[in-house]
């Protein structure tokens, strides 16, 4: 049931620091600080090159993993998409891990995509959130996410969880690999232990993203900026915002502006950057900047330091905890999430069901 919530979406984006904090509790020893694996046994030392096949929200979330894996493990990675990762004849080692995340497990591209790497001898590993589900089953290596049931068409609640999934996943290699003192992987765990509670902050601010999306839901067109990490996160707030309000949005690398699609700026097309504090931020902003120049109306979503050192100028700002960079993916998708759902809501769309849209996509 909904509970107190008008939709299941904002229900699931609630529930997310306890299913979060739910999920963690199987890949991390809370008591010592220490890692920890659903399957002890499967040797990562070997891996030297890994796979990430998924697609859509799930795809992001490879995508965030993919500078977790390279930053902590300096473990090459290899990305895409599962309707086009299979026609493209991808080179892949006897040996080599493939890595398929689904929510549902059962989304026939990336069901025939791990089929395809199982015949070219990878090891197969699934982030999934349906134990029952097909890709469950033909897993080598089953890394579940504890989300629970997630019913709205658009994916939160799973989304998160596969972060946090993956954050340890990647922790867990760089330690097989012997890339983690033991003290760099206390470190990691207190940061992904801080996770649900950051999550918890985020949600307070819904009101002030509700704000903000009464601004948005008079837009035609919408992009969404972010760098690293925070990139997919801005894809992901363009996939949210076109599913469930149908304004047309992208997201883009924040350095890419220039290269072309800053000619879309005016004052009509709302620019949201996504910048935490952290090393990317001073290179983010200015980018922000590039656009402000050109008449861009910024919403600027960062921590307290952010907004009070580059807000000036912004049309809005939305203020998230302060939060080390590997959990700021995590964090980032609340006001995304919100920030659709609010002016999908404004707009009366059919938040739960959109249109043309199925909750688990079983045709390739
Ligand atoms: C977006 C969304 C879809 C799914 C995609 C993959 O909100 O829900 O983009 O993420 O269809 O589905 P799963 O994760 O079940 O493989």
């Amino acid at each position: 049931s909904k509970g107190n919530h008008r939709h299941f979406m904002l229900k699931e984006i609630y529930e997310q620091p306890i299913v979060v904090a739910q999920t963690l509790r199987s890949y991390v020893r809370r008591l010592d600080g220490e890692l920890a694996m659903p399957a002890e046994d499967f040797d990562l030392s070997a891996v030297k090159r890994v796979t990430i096949v998924a697609c859509g929200t799930s795809f992001y979330a490879g995508m965030v993993a993919k500078y977790w894996f390279e930053q902590f493990a300096r473990v090459p990675v290899d990305i895409d998409v599962a309707s086009e990762f299979r026609y493209r004849e991808p080179v892949m080692e006897e040996g080599g891990l493939a890595l398929f995340i689904s929510q549902s497990g059962e989304t026939a591209d990336t069901l025939a995509a791990l089929r395809h790497a199982r015949a070219a001898g990878q090891k197969i590993a699934v982030v999934v959130n349906v134990p029952t589900s097909t890709m469950a089953r033909e897993a080598d290596l089953l890394l579940p996410t504890h989300a629970g049931p997630e019913i709205g068409v658009a994916s939160t609640k799973a989304f998160s969880c596969q972060l946090a999934v993956l954050a340890a996943f990647a922790a867990n290699l760089a330690r097989a690999k012997g890339r983690l003192s033991r003290e760099a992987e206390r470190e990691l765990v207190r940061h992904l232990a801080e996770a649900p509670a950051a999550l918890n902050g985020a949600l307070a601010y819904d009101e002030a993203i509700e704000a903000v999306a009464h601004i948005i839901a008079k837009a035609r067109d919408v992009l969404y900026l972010g760098r690293g990490p925070d990139y997919p996160l801005a894809l992901e707030g363009a996939l949210k915002l076109k599913e469930i309000s149908y304004i047309h949005a992208e997201g883009y690398a924040a350095g890419e502006m220039k290269h072309g699609p800053i000619a879309l700026i005016d004052e009509h097309v709302p620019v949201i950057v996504l910048a935490p504090s952290g090393p990317l931020f001073e290179k983010t902003v200015s980018n922000m900047q590039e656009v402000q120049a050109r008449g861009g109306q910024v919403v600027l979503i960062s921590d307290y330091d952010g907004v009070q050192q580059a807000g000036e100028g912004c049309i809005a700002t939305i203020t998230m905890p302060k939060v080390h960079p590997l959990i700021a993916p995590l964090v980032y998708a609340i006001p995304v999430q919100l920030l659709a759902y609010h002016v999908a809501v404004a707009k009366g769309t059919d938040v739960d069901q959109p249109r043309n849209l199925a909750k688990s996509v079983t045709v390739e």
